[in-house]
């Protein structure tokens, strides 16, 4: 996130003293990525963020992955889970690789402390509200919202009724699109997001508290690390590393006269992914334009689509709906579905009212246990309908 924030009180200059009102000195704290050559930012604790009193392995939440073999289109629908556990115990996981593990959640129970020090996380909030926690501070987020939480931000999800969310953890840092930034990393004008788009923690989260379980999330699995105080003493931060959050609906779609291809939906972009947001938009408008998507073949990646509003023309007939998940890998070439092209130019429609979102990996999918549980077994055999 390399946009600079300040919040709360901080010292002058960094790295000079800085006392509580009882004359001992807070704890600074420097989070930073990439060996503190890249985004980083000083926090100023009450107690050491050091202090952990017990480490204990935690067996639950391991998920098996398994290839998509035979290689086919797949159809999962998330619309068909139960609600389960809370929004990080409770995430079904639907498809991953090296790269990346996409997950489906929806719960209504808060979640404990959690910190994910294997890479940066993306939570899409399909439905519902939340209160988001984390050392710093905490933002009301809702329907629509990407939650970008940087790696090893010890956080935790309140929600106020039930939540639906797709749970992106990633294995390192997710980041707006480089074509997005000037060279110092400020949004330029052809960029379909701005700074004043995106919302982070306006102040402090101070929580009391003593021996505090906090389950990390580490390539060798899962650890509850008690503390000895409270992780949310975060007096006052500033620098470029925070969680932020970007609304869907603030995405500014671009149009062609002719269709265009996904790359103009990107969002973000994180190692051996992308993130792709699909807005209602004005349908393609030249006098003989075929405005849904031609056959299309993405041969480096597999195509996650996550269907979240709205109405899918080109996907009529073919059982999908909102809370449904496309899996078009690579070494399959995916299009409209029959009849398709022709009821939409017949139609004379001039908007799309399409909501998704896409994740598009670099290295093939595996299908997880949550995907499996909900698949649509004939959704392979719909084109040749
Ligand atoms: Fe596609």
């Amino acid at each position: 996130m390399p946009h600079y924030r300040s919040v709360g009180e901080v010292p002058r200059k960094r790295h000079v003293q800085f006392r509580r009102p009882d004359g001992g000195l807070y704890a600074e704290e420097l989070m930073g990525e990439e060996g503190f050559s890249s985004d980083a930012s000083l926090l100023y604790h009450r107690y050491a963020p050091t202090a952990i009193t017990k480490a204990e392995a935690v067996d639950a939440f391991k998920s098996a992955l398994e290839p998509n073999l035979p290689l086919s289109p797949r159809h999962f629908r998330t619309q068909d889970l139960a609600p389960d556990g809370d929004l990080v115990s409770g995430r079904r996981l639907l498809a991953g690789n090296g790269d990346v593990r996409i997950g489906y959640a929806a719960s209504d129970r808060a979640s404990e402390l959690y910190r994910d020090s294997m890479g940066d996380e993306c939570v899409y909030i399909k439905s519902g509200r939340a209160r988001f926690e984390s050392m710093y501070g905490a933002m009301e987020v809702g329907e629509g919202d990407y939650v970008v939480i940087p790696t090893g931000t010890i956080h935790r999800w309140v929600p106020s009724g039930p939540v639906e969310a797709l749970t992106i953890e990633a294995s390192g840092h997710i980041r707006p699109p480089k074509r997005y930034l000037s060279q110092f990393g400020q949004f330029l004008e052809h960029a379909p997001y701005s700074e004043r788009d995106l919302r982070g923690p306006s102040e402090p989260l101070i929580v009391e508290g003593e021996d505090v379980p906090v389950l990390v999330r580490t390539r060798g699995g899962l650890t509850r690390l008690t503390y000895r105080n409270h992780p949310f003493d975060v007096v006052g931060w500033d620098g470029c590393l925070y969680p932020y959050v970007f609304n869907i609906s603030d995405f500014e779609p671009i149009v062609k006269r002719t269709h265009a291809p996904p790359p103009v939906h990107q969002t973000f972009e994180g190692p051996g992914f992308v993130i792709c947001s699909f807005c209602p938009r004005p349908l393609d408008f030249h006098p003989d334009a075929v405005p849904i998507p031609y056959n299309h073949h993405n041969v480096d990646s597999d195509e996650f689509m996550f269907y979240v509003g709205g109405d899918y023309s080109a996907r009529a007939g073919s059982g999908i709906d909102v809370g449904s998940v496309s899996l078009h890998p690579a070494g399959f070439t995916h299009g409209p579905q029959p009849g398709a092209v022709e009821a939409v130019i017949a139609s004379g429609a001039t908007q799309t009212t399409e909501l998704a979102v896409m994740i598009d990996t670099f290295r093939p999918l595996d299908l997880g246990p949550g995907a499996l549980a909900c698949e649509d077994g004939d959704y392979a055999w719909t084109w040749a309908r």
